[in-house]
């Protein structure tokens, strides 16, 4: 396996791996395991890639989610991207679908809004427009170490408030049905999560936090803007420009990503697997009972 640096400090291609072996042989699976654990970013070229064979590679990491009330694939292990309608065709930028892919281009973290958030997520190209359709990353954990060691200090201690209708709202005030606003209760996550393998810290940022718990709204919105806009900043992303056979997975734990525009007629389809974080990926370091815990 050659392992090729891609971004900025962060994301690596992998070279000589097929995901179907990282199924079936615990060796790759240790050794891709491990660079994950490293480079935040793994992307794997000219993969044979099914519906099937994604889920097995993307079971390796952990649990599978469940894809939630409103999103296409609800109930399965697949979360559908694309701007397709039932009739097959590309759909207008008013309909649900389009403003939902505007809301894909906030910088996020995938499933932080959810009671249990996610390890990784595993996106395949299925179908890719001719140009356009990136997808940007940024390492949370380089922002995180870029900063002040009195701000680290402060922040290791801070939770945020996590919100899928705070993100939706972004794009339109409707955007998120009742049913999600009611399946999807506010979140709170420790703004740090350290890595346990590593021991390295990441800023767990995403479009949908929207307060810090114990401060005043507006200072806390002000401090995670900052951060948002410090985790951002130019020439700190990783573009990954699609091709056929893709397969990219990302630490949700340590990078925040954003869907970049592609021309509105092309048909663009992406399949997600998204793998829960567990208990030996820290989970309970950042749930907000670890204070209680601690005292
Ligand atoms: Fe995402």
């Amino acid at each position: 396996m050659d392992i090729i640096s891609l971004g900025p400090g962060f994301a690596a291609e992998l070279r000589g791996v097929r995901v179907a072996e990282v199924a079936s042989d615990t060796a790759v699976y240790s050794a891709v395991r491990a660079a994950f654990e490293k480079h935040s970013v793994l992307v794997f070229r000219d993969q044979d890639v099914d519906d099937d064979s994604q889920l097995a590679f993307s079971r390796c990491f952990g649990p599978p989610e469940v894809t939630k009330v409103g999103s296409q694939g609800t109930g399965t292990h697949f979360v559908i991207l694309s701007t397709i309608g039932e009739d097959g065709k590309v759909v207008p930028a008013d309909h649900r679908l389009a403003l939902r892919n505007r809301a894909n281009q906030l910088w996020h973290t995938d499933s932080s809004f959810k009671k249990i958030p996610a390890l990784t997520s595993v996106l395949s190209a299925r179908i890719i427009p001719a140009r356009g359709g990136e997808t940007e990353f940024v390492s949370t954990r380089l922002a995180f170490e870029r900063l002040e060691p009195r701000l680290r200090a402060k922040l290791e201690n801070s939770f945020a408030w996590h919100d899928y209708a705070h993100s939706r709202s972004q794009i339109a005030p409707d955007l998120a049905s009742p049913e999600e606003r009611a399946a999807l209760p506010p979140q709170c996550w420790r703004l740090v999560w350290k890595n346990p393998v590593n021991g390295r810290g990441a800023l767990y940022l995403a479009s949908h936090a929207y307060a810090i718990e114990g401060m005043e709204p507006t200072a806390g919105k002000k401090l995670l803007d900052e951060l948002m806009a410090a985790a951002t900043a130019p020439g700190t992303s990783y573009v990954h420009s699609w091709r056929s056979g893709d397969i990219v997975m990302w630490d949700n734990r340590a990078t925040m990503h954003r869907g970049r525009p592609w021309p509105a007629h092309e048909a663009r389809l992406m399949v997600r697997t998204t793998i829960s974080a567990t208990a030996a990926d820290g989970l309970e370091t950042v749930s907000p009972s670890s204070l209680h815990a601690a005292e």
